[in-house]
């Protein structure tokens, strides 16, 4: 009573509480992960034939596996197939919705708590429009970074990305398997603000990362094993397609 005296201040004290409780999982920040596929197929052992930057995924930087009872269903994204199997492939199996599924189930969910996410169609369209908006593999190309048998200065690669999206990414390098020296471009990540403009990939150092999480996950390709941030003392190979 002393606590809540007038009862207006008790009921925004109430109201409020509730807004924090009711919004703890709601993200601030989503960020989409490109990866290069012969990085991962070297490292995961597959055989995709992709030469271009696909996706991995759209991760909000809170919550995973939010709703287990919000199943995938691809018919809800009948429109988007085309585009999914070309842009967000499963590396394993090429085609197959398994890879989506998975993604839906750990992240799309999550993300789907902001109004912008909340349904399958609106997850995996924001996913490829940006993605295409981004359009990270002509970026490249355009700066004079491609896959090739000569090394290239991690600041360079990094520079250019910065520099034309005016945003800092995050870009994960896998060890070369023969550990000489030379690390291998395997993931790069842009972050978007909740309206899905570029913001900075800051990481907090003391927290874990989304997409850290995401090396201990047994399954499937949603799992970077053995990529991290990569060194700007160690050349960079960024291999061509095998
Ligand atoms: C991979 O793609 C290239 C170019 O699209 C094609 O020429 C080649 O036959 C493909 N290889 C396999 C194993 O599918
Ligand atoms: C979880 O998903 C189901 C199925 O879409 C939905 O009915 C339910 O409201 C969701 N639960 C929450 C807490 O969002
Ligand atoms: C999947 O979505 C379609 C289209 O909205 C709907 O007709 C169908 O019942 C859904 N399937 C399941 C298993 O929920
Ligand atoms: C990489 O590039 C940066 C910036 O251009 C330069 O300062 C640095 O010396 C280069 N490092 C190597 C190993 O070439």
């Amino acid at each position: 009573m002393r606590l809540c005296y007038p009862l207006l201040v008790c009921l925004a004290a109430a109201a409020s509480s509730a807004f924090i409780i009711s919004s703890q999982h709601v993200w601030t920040k989503v960020i989409l992960t490109h990866h290069w596929p012969a990085t991962f197929c070297s490292m995961e052992h597959c055989h995709a034939n992709f030469s271009y930057w696909t996706l991995h995924g759209f991760w909000p930087n809170s919550g995973t596996f939010c709703n287990s009872s919000w199943h995938f269903n691809s018919s809800q994204i009948q429109d988007l197939l085309p585009d999914m199997k070309k842009s967000w492939p499963d590396l394993f199996k090429p085609s197959s919705p398994e890879f989506w599924k998975y993604e839906w189930r750990k992240h799309g969910t999550c993300a789907a708590e902001a109004i912008s996410l909340n349904s399958q169609h609106k997850y995996f369209s924001k996913a490829l429009e940006l993605y295409h908006k981004l359009d990270l593999d002509s970026i490249l190309k355009k700066f004079n970074i491609s896959p090739s048998e000569k090394y290239y200065n991690f600041s360079y690669i990094e520079g250019a990305i910065e520099n034309f999206y005016n945003v800092k990414p995050k870009i994960q390098c896998a060890n070369s398997a023969k550990n000489d020296g030379v690390q291998v471009l395997g993931q790069i990540e842009l972050c978007f603000n909740p309206d899905f403009t570029l913001i900075d990939c800051v990481e907090q150092i003391s927290t874990k990362s989304v997409s850290d999480t995401d090396l201990n996950e047994p399954m499937g390709v949603d799992k970077a094993s053995g990529l991290s941030v990569c060194d700007y003392d160690v050349p960079v190979y960024y291999p061509p397609l095998q």
